[in-house]
């Protein structure tokens, strides 16, 4: 695992930016693992400079995001559908089509999650996967305790997560419990990785998945296992490493 350690979120987000342009530079074609959540909304705000800057074509990628929440359909303001048309494809001129989610209104939502798997394998599988991590360490949506093995499929989120999500929300109760989230081995397929950590409450989730040992008490751990992965954190994240 490379590990970046940055001085501020704002060099974190340019140096972030200017890597996913240069993948579209080099391959414009490229399949984009894609998250959401407010790590992201810094890197998408400050993606279209970036790929101008870079002079890369964005038109032709492909994507797949990690999750989606159980029961809001695409057109919810807080589907995570809805996040990356506002934040990604209307401001980056992306066809909506090109850039995959799973359904969260779908009547069979493991059929759904079993059949995004099948869809990101059928796409070839993903060039550059992007991932925040969670302050219990999720990645997507994996929750501690997901097994390392684990693919596409439906899972309950922590209560710490809801809660973590509540700030999207009007009310608590309106808060999803459960989210189709690729899994860890859906995510370690990736041919590279790339996670970004900012802030201090990520700082013992980040150490856990980087010093502690592989577990799956610390899903982001399972990232020591993959040959490609970089951790891009700014100094407040990266404050619990030895
Ligand atoms: C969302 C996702 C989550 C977030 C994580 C960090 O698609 O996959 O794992 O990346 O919860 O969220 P922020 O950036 O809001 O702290």
């Amino acid at each position: 695992m490379k590990i970046l350690i940055l001085p501020t979120v704002e060099a974190v987000t340019k140096h972030a930016a200017r890597r996913l342009a240069r993948q579209l530079k080099r391959k414009p074609h490229s399949v984009l693992g894609l998250a959401t959540g407010g790590t992201m909304d810094r890197l998408y705000a400050a993606l279209p400079a970036m790929v101008a800057e870079e002079g890369a074509q964005i038109e032709q990628m492909r994507s797949f995001n990690l999750d989606e929440y159980v029961g809001l359909s695409g057109d919810h303001p807080q589907s995570y559908r809805h996040y990356m048309a506002t934040r990604f494809g209307v401001p980056l001129g992306v066809d909506l089509a090109r850039m995959a989610l799973p359904c969260g209104d779908a009547p069979d939502p493991a059929a759904e999650a079993a059949r995004y798997e099948a869809a990101i394998a059928e796409a070839g599988g993903i060039d550059l996967q992007l991932l925040g991590i969670g302050q219990n360490g999720h990645i997507g949506f994996n929750e501690p305790t997901s097994s390392l093995r684990s693919r596409t499929r439906i899972k309950t989120l922590t209560r710490s997560t809801v809660a973590a999500n509540a700030r999207y929300f009007d009310r608590p109760e309106d808060v999803p419990t459960r989210a189709i989230t690729m899994g860890i081995a859906t995510i370690l397929d990736a041919r590279e990785v790339l996670l970004l950590a900012t802030g201090a409450a990520k700082a013992e989730a980040l150490a856990a998945a980087i010093e502690g040992p592989l577990a799956a008490a610390s899903p982001a751990s399972a990232l020591q296992l993959h040959p490609k992965a970089t951790v891009l954190c700014d100094e407040d994240a990266a404050a619990a490493l030895r």
